[in-house]
């Protein structure tokens, strides 16, 4: 069966490597691998010696173990060590659906969350459940979920710390929805990849790995820590059964990791504590910047500030984000994303407040909004 074409991952294939003013990404500001080695207490000395073997294939123990470490309950039995994060996303869809399910998912939505539901079960096997704007917030309904729901759902499909909409579920909202798989029998597959990025005045809430034991989780090094260049994704599943699935099938797409994103990433989650900080706080800055922004320009955008996470969703009051951004991308050397791709809106786009030149960007896009006297 055919799949959809990745639109984020070809939009960024066109444009990340050729524009200099970036006001769209997920992932965090990165490090040197030097930068990453001194945080940690090591040094490239120790990455020299590593010997270039295979690596075992559920994970090597010591990164299973310090992955283990990050939640609360988590054996490293449980965890299962990735090729690159989105890979999770193919092998939970190809372990824990067959042709004719159902899955509920929720959109907006990093692609491969939909689209790879829609190849493995079939595209009129998933349902839809939509973020609302709901005042200053996003929201999700779990009244409209349950409606949803038939005989043959199989799977929810969800993302906290949301990209693109910065949601991120109260403990309450999150027992809910815990509560709701057990009583339907769901597997959850919750993509955690932005986990840790939690803002200030928003309580942070446990990993659903550690709330429900239906959760499959995922997560990696590729945004909060802002190290996407090692490609480092893990899942978390408690169901052994499933877990050798997931195995089984990952023998099929990367085998194991490499040799020195092993030792950098084991390097990282020395230095995660300090890692996640830096990355808040620069999220932080940025988000301050964005709400002046958006203050001066009322009624050309519908802005929500997130609550966790690197990206927001942003309304804008323009006939087609997508022909806007391939212009600003040639013309001016800036880039947004239109969240059509995300299966919202062309009429909303991606913000990332993770990157150290967000000032920068955002001041170019304001003097070429200027220019134009708002009128794009
Ligand atoms: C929600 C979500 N899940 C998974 C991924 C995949 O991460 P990676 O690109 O590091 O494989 C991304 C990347 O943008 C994402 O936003």
């Amino acid at each position: 069966m055919d799949i959809a074409p990745f639109e984020t991952e070809h939009f960024f294939a066109r444009h990340e490597f050729t524009t200099d003013w970036q006001l769209c990404n997920s992932d965090c500001e990165t490090v040197s691998i030097a930068e990453l080695l001194e945080m940690a207490g090591d040094s490239l000395e120790g990455l020299g010696r590593e010997r270039l073997g295979y690596t075992q294939t559920a994970g090597e123990p010591a990164l299973r173990q310090a992955i283990a470490d990050i939640y609360q309950q988590v054996s490293p039995d449980s965890v299962l060590v990735l090729g690159s994060p989105v890979e999770g996303i193919y092998l939970a869809a190809r372990a824990l659906l067959k042709p004719g399910d159902e899955v509920v998912v929720t959109v907006p939505a990093y692609d491969a969350l939909v689209n790879l539901c829609e190849h493995v079960a079939g595209p009129e096997g998933v349902h839809r459940w939509r973020f609302r704007a709901s005042g200053s917030r996003w929201a999700l309904d779990l009244d409209e979920l349950r409606g949803l729901l038939t005989p043959k759902t199989r799977l929810l499909v969800v993302n906290f710390p949301h990209n693109p909409t910065g949601f991120y579920p109260s403990r309450e909202w999150q027992d809910q929805l815990a509560l709701l798989a057990a009583e339907h029998e769901l597997a959850v597959f919750c993509d955690e990849m932005y986990s840790g990025l939690v803002h200030s005045g928003t309580p942070p809430v446990p990993s659903l790995a550690d709330v429900s034991d239906r959760a499959v989780i995922l997560s990696g090094l590729s945004k909060t820590h802002g190290l996407p260049g090692l490609r480092c994704g893990w899942l978390i599943v408690n169901d052994p059964v499933l877990w050798g699935r997931l195995h089984n099938w990952k023998h099929y797409t990367s085998i194991c990791s490499p040799v020195p994103s092993v030792y950098l990433s084991l390097a990282a989650l020395r230095a995660r504590d300090t890692l996640c900080a830096r990355n808040i706080s620069r999220i932080e800055h940025n988000l301050t910047l964005a709400d002046r922004f958006f203050e001066q320009w009322q009624g050309l955008f519908d802005w929500r500030r997130p609550l966790a996470g690197s990206t927001a969703l942003v309304g804008f009051d323009v006939p087609s984000v997508s022909a806007l951004s391939e212009r600003l991308a040639r013309d001016q050397n800036i880039l947004i994303q239109s969240a059509a791709m995300l299966g919202g809106s062309d009429r909303e786009m991606r913000l990332g407040f993770g990157r150290d030149n967000f000032q920068e960007a955002l001041g170019r896009f304001d003097r070429w909004l200027r220019r134009n006297e708002g009128r794009v």
